[in-house]
């Protein structure tokens, strides 16, 4: 009997290549695919994996669990890397490496494999949970190791053996994509100069489609987490969806930036998340009325800690755990209620309320019924200079 290895399967020209590659070097390949809401037809990649050769492949629905436990988290902390990337793409591999764990065992595999090139994050956030899950399983990353070093040599490699793989159109950008965001990299956006053309925008209108007519939601938080739309609750998976549908018909939640990878590059990315761009700001704004002026302040820190973890794979590590726990704590009064106006690529906050607000009308005010007691201005800005004083 063969030895069995379990592939992160993902229906594309690599993954499909390397079931083969990986049954000429001996192995029983088994497939897994973790559906985190690529919105593939995954009952064809199945098909396709079968088709090759794979004597399995196991479809996964992670999504509900993607959004609740690591993408709410994630929001909760308000982690965006080099503040600006909501870390879609770095969230879904810890997940579906660890789904792929579990399977792997339950088929007694002796190896895992990925289809992630050796210069990108991936393989490290993929190998880094293998590594810590299931230390004695044996990884093969067949990107990385094989002697198809272009694109035309893997579809050379897939005629030959009779690899059936989507037409081969020249593919002019690579995607990741997932129900919290799109990532676009390559091609034309490699020159950092170059203006994203038309092509790059993947789900969402370009602001000079969206349209003239602003558009208002309002989003319920309990405890930092999203759970209602326009006064309507929804699970996880649906308030994405839904917010994604609204935010991407007004170009929302598009971002180009310059990012530093764990290997060393720097490279051009674009994202798209409309519903997280909108659950990040208003999460932010919810946040300044609930949140007294330490914690906020120090929570700044976490963020950029926490995103950190996440870019650089350290997803199941003790120091992302016990941020979690702060986070919580400070998240028990995040309670209320945003307006947010979608206008032409732009979400902007224009209302927050809370049953747990700290802003106090009488003493913010300029207007009547102000208690705010300036005569104890003077000796507390005297006694504040004093350290410094010379
Ligand atoms: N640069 C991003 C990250 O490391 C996205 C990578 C996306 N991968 C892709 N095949 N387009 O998280």
């Amino acid at each position: 009997m063969s030895k069995k290895i379990v592939l992160a399967y993902s229906g594309g020209l690599d993954t499909s290549v390397a079931i083969r590659w990986l049954m000429d070097r001996g192995y029983d390949v088994v497939c897994y695919m973790g559906d985190v809401g690529q919105g593939q037809d995954t009952e064809n990649s199945r098909k396709r994996a079968l088709d090759i050769g794979a004597s399995k492949c196991e479809v996964g629905d992670l999504r509900e669990k993607f959004i609740k436990d690591y993408a709410f988290q994630t929001l909760k902390t308000g982690a965006l890397y080099q503040n600006k990337y909501n870390l879609a793409t770095a969230l879904s591999r810890p997940i579906i490496a660890s789904a792929m764990i579990a399977f792997a065992k339950q088929e007694k595999a002796v190896a895992v494999a990925h289809g992630c090139t050796g210069k990108g994050n991936d393989q490290v956030r993929f190998e880094v949970t293998f590594a810590l899950m299931a230390p004695e399983l044996k990884i093969i990353a067949p990107v990385r190791e094989w002697e198809l070093k272009t694109r035309s040599a893997e579809v050379d490699y897939a005629k030959k053996h009779k690899i059936p793989i989507e037409q081969t159109k020249k593919k002019l950008y690579s995607i990741d994509r997932n129900l919290w965001g799109i990532s676009v990299e390559g091609g034309s956006l490699e020159d950092p100069w170059c203006e994203p053309a038309v092509d790059t925008y993947v789900s969402i209108n370009t602001p000079e489609k969206a349209p003239e007519k602003p558009e208002y939601v309002k989003i319920t938080f309990d405890k930092g987490i999203p759970k209602a739309l326009n006064g309507k609750e929804y699970g996880a998976v649906e308030l994405v969806e839904k917010l994604n549908k609204i935010g991407l018909k007004h170009g929302v939640g598009r971002v180009d930036m310059v990012e530093d990878r764990l290997v060393g590059i720097k490279s051009r990315e674009i994202y798209e998340a409309p519903a997280s761009e909108i659950l990040y700001a208003s999460h932010f704004a919810l946040e300044e009325l609930v949140l007294d002026r330490d914690v906020r302040g120090f929570k700044q820190f976490i963020a950029v800690r926490y995103s950190e973890l996440i870019y650089n794979g350290l997803w199941f590590t003790p120091l992302r755990q016990a941020l979690d726990t702060f986070v919580d704590k400070t998240q028990e009064n995040v309670n209320g209620e945003v307006k947010v106006k979608l206008y032409k690529g732009k979400a902007m906050v224009c209302g927050r309320r809370s049953p747990n607000s700290r802003y106090k009308m009488q003493l913010a005010t300029y207007g009547e019924g102000d208690v705010f007691d300036q005569s104890l201005a003077k000796g507390f800005i005297d006694l504040w200079a004093l350290p410094f004083k010379k």
